[in-house]
């Protein structure tokens, strides 16, 4: 037997057994392999014992139940035999299965995050008691890993909640709190957190009563009832709904989805069986390698501070107490955004939305009263309600302030810029306000493409100024930049990384230099695109071949969003500063001159003027592109796709040289969370490992005549020449 150490048992009444669950030296519970080890061992002495009328599971760990399986562990063994991950899968369930085959009733008590195998382990138990807390959330979010349950989730769900809650919960991954669990009879009961032990006790006193308990034993081992009719409809419309949302990337909902429809009509053994052997399809698969590489991305990065990126940076124990303190983001207690356009009303709504009181100024007084119309528009939002909340209002409208008193907005203790993208004006605006800004506080520019060590040129502390670029929109895409100009703080850096990470945000720190990282990678992919425009690929080929890689739109959609005048400054930046690969392509700048800007104004590559405002082609866009164009284009889809990543992947190899990132692993992270890289490709340098350099190499040589653009890079090389990958480092 392990040594005892997350799980203790304990007696809270002489014929009641309680385990709880405490991790040491862990943020969160997680259902390790010897943590089972450690709950079988509990359950062979317990099943012996006659004294008892039930057992209740806990946690000790407060607002977390359990967070789910060591997915540690799992990335260990994606490489073990499909007959392995069966029995590993079956050991699972037949520990689960033993808490409902106790000579006792089980209830588990939840309270905080409860996911995957965590939900399983309650799914095994008799009754489920949980608590109201806002943390409670229950879900069985495999598939978001390219898995399925594998612990006996798809077959004890829906024998609890019915086939329908069950299918909607497992093929969409997502959690629920403790009234909805209430709501589809998952959990028995919903009471406060301190009254969660002594209401499961009260439920096993009524169930010792009632008996009900063992009836519902014997009915959890059968088929499940439900008529084929029913069945089949339930089939068509969930497997109708996750094609639409999938598109085909994501296979595992659907797997989960034929493991729950033909387990329905089996008793539950054979349902546990059959899900042991599907999960195995989809145990170790690409997709599920890629979408935990993601996860790992998103971890790593909720651990970084920002100072590993920096060169020399000091240890963390050494740094002085003040960075300390502004790490933990204590500084940053007021914030002025200046600039009340697109980007600044979505920064300053993240603001208020984590209550930091927001000043918001802009050169235009009408810009400035919409900005704030539609600030509050954002922050009162209410899902539940589809509109405004009335005490969201209350609660959010306080925080902020409109204003044009310079001395004001320079009082705060971060000043952000996102006024119009020109380097003189923001030098300008700068000029007045540092001098009265106070000494510790930090001015940051949401530029997207101005090198910041430029824009720091007339200032007084440049330590104090860095870049702090944010994607539009804010309030959805996670990825803020925090780049470091030539004279950036270590101090300054780390500030920017802890208060990113208050607002909610994904931070990555990054190098100086044209377009940063994201959007350094994001021009020559969207330059190509028009490129490929003017050598007669039709506008549809070449957005369907970026939507097909996984891309969520295509990059001359992108344009449009975006708007194809920022976007020509933003090429120029880059033409500028790259001339020998990035190609200044005329038709941008014709379309521009012909008003055609984008969605803003109707109509860019493609049209708006429609009544949901979607995409459309416009037979228009011909005759700015027929005066340019070379022909028609032979080119295969694949052909199209390759266009347009591969130069993306180079740059991306640029980037690595320019150390612009710390590593592939930020360069990945950047464009999942800023542009929305397919997550099931793992990021772009994950996929490209998948390939291996040598393919890539070869797949680059039919492309040679273009140009530079298309040339191996010399990191490319050396890793095709030693056979080692992007994340070898
Ligand atoms: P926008 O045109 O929507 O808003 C800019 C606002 O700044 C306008 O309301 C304008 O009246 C105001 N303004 C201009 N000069 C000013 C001055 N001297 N003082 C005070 N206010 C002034 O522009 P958007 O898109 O919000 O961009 C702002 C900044 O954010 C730019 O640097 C841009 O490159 C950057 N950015 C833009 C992204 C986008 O997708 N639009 C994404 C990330 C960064």
């Amino acid at each position: 037997m392990p040594l005892s150490r997350t799980i203790t048992l304990s007696m809270p009444q002489p014929d009641i057994a309680l385990l709880s669950l405490d991790m040491p030296g862990k943020g969160a519970n997680v259902l390790s392999r010897s943590v089972l080890d450690e709950l079988a061992a509990h359950l062979d002495a317990l099943e012996k014992r006659t004294d008892l009328a039930g057992l209740v599971i806990i946690s000790g760990k407060p607002g977390t139940f359990i967070a789910g399986a060591d997915l540690r562990e799992f990335a260990a063994s994606l490489d073990v035999p499909n007959s392995e991950v069966v029995a590993i899968c079956r050991r699972g369930q037949a520990l689960f299965g033993r808490l409902s085959a106790c000579p006792f009733i089980t209830v588990a008590a939840i309270d905080g995050i409860t996911l995957g195998g965590g939900t399983e382990l309650t799914l095994g138990c008799d009754r489920r008691i949980v608590s109201d807390s806002d943390k409670t959330q229950i879900g069985l979010p495999e598939v978001k890993l390219g898995l399925m349950p594998g612990w006996g989730g798809t077959a004890r769900l829906p024998r609890i909640v019915g086939l329908g809650n069950a299918v909607e919960m497992i093929t969409g991954g997502e959690s629920i709190d403790g009234h909805a669990a209430r709501l589809m009879n998952l959990a028995s009961d919903v009471v406060p957190p301190s009254d969660l032990l002594p209401a499961a006790i009260r439920l096993i006193r009524a169930e010792q009563q009632s008996g009900v308990w063992q009836e519902d034993r014997v009915r959890r081992t059968q088929p499940i009832t439900i008529s084929d009719t029913e069945l089949g409809f339930l089939g068509a419309t969930a497997s109708g709904y996750i094609q639409q949302q999938t598109r085909g990337h994501y296979p595992a909902p659907l797997a989960a989805l034929e493991v729950l429809l033909g387990g329905a009509g089996l008793d539950v053994e054979a349902a546990l069986k059959m899900e042991a052997e599907a999960m195995a399809d989809l145990f170790g698969s690409p997709v599920n390698r890629s979408l935990l590489n993601v996860f790992f991305l998103g971890d790593r990065n909720k651990k970084e501070t920002g100072l590993q990126s920096i060169p020399h940076a000091p240890r963390e124990e050494d740094i002085t107490r003040s960075v300390m303190d502004t790490m933990g983001g204590r500084a940053i207690e007021t914030v002025s955004v200046i600039g009340a356009g697109i980007m600044g009303q979505g920064i300053a709504a993240a603001n208020v939305r984590r209550h930091i009181p927001t000043a918001l100024s802009d050169a235009q007084p009408e810009a400035l009263r919409r900005g704030v119309e539609k600030i509050l528009e954002e922050v009162s939002y209410n899902k539940k309600l589809k509109g405004p909340d009335a005490h969201r209002v209350v609660e959010f409208g306080p925080l902020l302030s409109a204003t044009a008193n310079e001395t004001e907005i320079a009082a705060s203790s971060l000043v952000i810029e996102a006024i119009v993208e020109r380097a003189d004006v923001k030098q300008s605006l700068y000029g007045k306000l540092e001098p009265l800004m106070r000494p510790e506080a930090i001015l940051a520019s949401n530029t997207s493409t101005i090198p910041i060590t430029t824009l720091a040129e007339k200032l007084k502390h440049p330590q104090r100024f860095a870049g702090l670029h944010f994607f539009n929109p804010v309030r959805k895409m996670p990825l803020v930049e925090v780049i470091r100009g030539k004279q950036t703080s270590d101090e300054t850096v780390a500030t920017l990384v802890a208060y990113a990470k208050r607002l909610g945000k994904s931070p990555i720190v990054v190098a100086d230099g044209p377009g940063f990282l994201v959007n350094r990678l994001l021009l020559p992919y969207m330059n190509e695109a028009a490129l490929l425009l003017l050598e007669g690929v039709s506008p549809k080929a070449i957005d369907r071949a970026a939507k097909n890689f996984g891309l969520p739109m295509g990059p001359l959609e992108l344009f449009d969003v975006v708007g194809l005048d920022t976007a020509q400054h933003a090429g120029r930046t880059m033409h500028e500063a790259f001339p020998d690969r990035v190609v200044d392509s005329p038709l941008i700048a014709n379309l521009v001159a012909a008003g055609r800007l984008g969605q803003k104004s109707g109509a860019g590559f493609f049209s708006y003027r429609n009544k949901r405002k979607r995409a459309e082609p416009d037979p228009a866009l011909e005759q700015f592109v027929r005066p340019l164009t070379s022909g028609k284009s032979q080119l295969t889809d694949e052909q199209i796709t390759d266009r347009l990543i591969l130069p993306m992947l180079l740059e991306a190899t640029r980037v690595l040289e320019d150390k612009i990132a710390k590593d592939a692993r930020d360069v990945d992270l950047g464009l999942i969370y800023g542009i929305g890289f397919p997550p099931f490709r793992g990021g772009l340098l994950f996929w490209a490992d998948t390939l291996g350099a040598a393919a890539i190499l070869k797949r680059l040589e039919p492309y040679q005549a273009l140009g530079a653009r298309y040339h191996p890079t010399a990191t490319l090389k050396q890793l095709a020449r030693d056979g080692k990958k992007f994340y070898d480092e």
